[in-house]
């Protein structure tokens, strides 16, 4: 199967994952699962934490408010959506936007693993403290897990069987939409993450 095909696969499995903590609501609601989108073989991946309403009701991930924060974020640095993946890693919409419980970390991360192993990125770019931790423990670098507000802009290196890969915490976009004066804080760590890159 080719990368395309195996994130189909994917895909339906979500799409059919009875056994998830969100799939009734999902049902419900009449949402969708976000999967993720963006370029196959991206150098670049993004990974956000559970999709809000908007992103839900299309299917998209960082469609709604916080995406358009990160599309002036990717602007800026003169990245494209067709440049980069972005995925989650809960795939169904968490009730009225609440932060993402461990049983529903621990039924979608799987997916979230395959989509890395699939893409193989060379960076990953944790979006918010969700993200980051997950990606900090799945890449054996729980021993320098801190806060978000001390991590975010660092580069952490980790090997992995298809090479190196960085992993880059950063502040979620939605940050912005509470406290505008922290989109300085997040252009300064988008322009760190795409000369990390370049290197
Ligand atoms: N917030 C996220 O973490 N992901 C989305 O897709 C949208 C908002």
């Amino acid at each position: 199967m080719n990368k395309t095909e195996q994130l189909k696969k994917i895909k339906y499995e979500v799409l059919d994952l009875k056994d998830s903590p969100l799939y009734i609501q999902r049902q419900k609601d009449k949402t969708f699962p976000v999967i993720g989108e963006g370029n196959h073989d991206a150098d670049l991946m993004f990974v956000g934490e559970a999709p809000g309403k908007n992103e839900a009701l299309t299917g998209r991930p960082f469609c709604g408010a916080s995406g358009k924060v990160f599309d002036e974020l990717l602007s800026i640095v003169g990245l494209k959506r067709e440049d980069i993946y972005i995925t989650n890693i809960v795939k169904d919409r968490p009730i009225a936007n609440r932060d993402p419980l461990p049983a529903e970390i621990e039924a979608y991360g799987p997916f979230l693993d395959r989509q890395i192993d699939i893409i193989q990125p060379k960076i990953i770019a944790a979006l918010g403290r969700f993200s980051a931790i997950y990606i900090m423990k799945k890449f054996g670098l729980e021993s320098q897990i801190e806060g978000i507000t001390k991590m975010h802009g660092k580069v952490f290196v980790a090997q992995v069987d298809y090479g190196q890969v960085k992993i880059v915490p950063l502040f979620h976009p939605a940050v912005v939409l509470y406290n505008p004066s922290s989109m300085d804080g997040l252009k300064a760590d988008f322009l760190m993450l795409f000369e990390a890159t370049r290197s």
